[in-house]
């Protein structure tokens, strides 16, 4: 039985129609919600760009591009066809007046319907964007504006960014993409917090002893060097991603999963976690930066020859210890941890437990290691419990370590779908519940900045890791520093 269902007719207008998140990810997604049906015949897809191409041009390449980044098995030559038909080309020069004209004229063929504006683009044109678009006349109560991060490069220019969207789009229009929210597995762990009744009262400083957090990427920075350097980790990563992963960890029960309970409990977890002073951050936050290694067998550059920028500071890594100080979580470190060229692709948050209170089995029997509970986020979906068993035989008892697994494919049998279809047809919609709101958006890069402050300011480069590692010798101190181990080698 289908679990999805039609939404409305929209012009769907993406620009930076040729660029690599619209090929590698917009298009597919919204192909394979073609695919299950959930698009109205008149849905038109409106790529924008200064590139040379005209309407068929596009739908030719496209049907290239799909064919790479949509999957094998998913593919189907009769939906392909429809789904092209779809696609129209407009030359547009965002800052530039005189070349609206093409794109203003289409979206009026039928100026009632739903109009979804994704910004994939340079942060800088989303405020030119909206006003010409709001110029034109192209914006009514209906049109909703899809922003990718990253919004701005800090406190300052996010503002900016947000006052100059803002003139144009209500907060309620404006989908702050981070697609991070959209991932089944993120959204799983509401379900898993607040849909069982065995872990939420465990889930506090009582019985918790710390949190890790760890988003762990094979790949380099390719062909993006360009904008990472200007970025690095802890903007492109933990600003966003990490942090909105920490605050469903942490937040308190919201009374409704609707658009602004769950986002009102998110911002509190990020105003109650400890600001750092410039010492606090050179004492718990590690920037590393990859070098040439071998990534399953295969030798890689380092990050400045990918970067082209030999004398570049950028981190690839970031480890760090943050606090929430609240009621529920005084004294729980939560550790976070996210690297480029690591070596192997993994994202889990761990629930360390505290040991138990008297350790009853004479320790000739064994040990009893606290319980780990282990989400793991990707590349597989799961969950690990990790116990202590008798181990067993007749000969008295002996302690050994062994885990309950859930895997969700083996368990429901359902590919996930990739989080930018949930989340572009969430746009559509206008539910902006997995979105970010602007004050989120804002508490966090209020968080950060004093964490970039300290590494500008300071004569130490990133610590250097070869690529295909672990990161840099400094995170495992950072962590074992306060007797504790970050969770390796242990995965579903
Ligand atoms: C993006 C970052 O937001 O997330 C990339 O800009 C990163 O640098 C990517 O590679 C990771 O996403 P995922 O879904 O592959 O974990």
């Amino acid at each position: 039985m289908s679990t999805t269902s039609p939404v409305a007719p929209c012009d769907f207008v993406v620009f930076g129609g040729t660029g690599d998140l619209t090929v590698r990810k917009l298009l597919p997604a919204l192909y394979l919600r073609d695919r299950d049906d959930q698009l109205p015949t008149d849905t038109r897809i409106i790529a924008v760009s200064r590139s040379g191409l005209d309407t068929a041009g596009y739908r030719d390449k496209m049907r290239g591009e799909l064919g790479r980044f949509v999957a094998t098995e998913s593919l189907d030559e009769a939906v392909l066809d429809r789904f092209l038909r779809r696609l129209e080309f407009v030359y547009l020069d965002a800052t530039d007046h005189s070349t609206w004209e093409p794109l203003t004229t289409l979206l009026q063929e039928d100026a009632d319907r739903i109009r979804v504006y994704y910004l994939a683009c340079a942060p800088r044109l989303f405020g030119p964007i909206s006003e010409n678009l709001a110029a034109h006349g192209l914006v009514d109560r209906s049109s909703r504006v899809v922003l990718e991060k990253p919004i701005g490069h800090d406190l300052a220019s996010a503002r900016e960014i947000n006052d100059a969207v803002g003139q144009v789009f209500e907060e309620s229009q404006i989908f702050r993409i981070d697609h991070y929210l959209g991932k089944e597995s993120v959204q799983n762990l509401l379900v898993t917090r607040f849909a069982n009744s065995v872990l939420e009262p465990l889930w506090n400083s009582t019985c918790i002893d710390h949190v890790q957090i760890t988003v762990s990427e094979e790949l380099g920075v390719g062909a993006r060097g360009e904008y990472y350097d200007t970025s690095g980790a802890l903007r492109d990563m933990i600003q966003n991603h990490l942090l909105q992963v920490l605050c469903l960890v942490a937040m308190e029960p919201p009374t409704y999963v609707d658009r602004e309970s769950v986002r009102d409990e998110k911002l509190k977890v990020l105003q109650a976690l400890k600001p750092m002073t410039t010492e606090d951050a050179e004492r718990d936050a590690v920037a590393g930066q990859y070098g040439p290694g071998l990534v399953n067998g295969a030798a890689v550059p380092g990050y400045k020859e990918e970067a082209n920028n030999p004398d570049s500071r950028t981190e690839t890594f970031v480890a760090l210890k943050a606090e929430v100080r609240n009621w529920r979580w005084a004294g729980v470190p939560f550790y976070l941890r996210t690297g480029k060229r690591m070596e192997r692709r993994h994202s889990e948050v761990v629930i360390a437990f505290k040991p138990v209170p008297h350790p009853m089995f004479p320790g000739s029997q064994g040990t009893s290691e606290p319980n780990r509970l282990v989400i793991q986020l990707q590349p597989k979906e799961g969950m690990r419990l990790h116990m202590t068993a008798k181990e067993p035989g007749p000969g008295g008892i002996r302690l050994r370590p062994v885990s309950l697994d859930l895997n969700y494919t083996e368990a429901f049998q359902l590919p996930s779908p990739d989080a930018y279809e949930r989340l572009l047809m969430d746009v559509v919609r206008g539910n902006p519940t997995l979105f970010m709101r602007r004050d989120e958006v804002e508490a966090a890069w209020t968080w950060v900045e004093p964490i970039l402050n300290s590494w500008a300011g300071s004569e130490r480069a990133p610590r250097r890791y070869p690529a295909g590692t672990d990161g840099p010798s400094d995170a495992a101190t950072l962590i074992e520093r306060d007797g504790r181990t970050w969770n390796e080698g242990a995965h579903p």
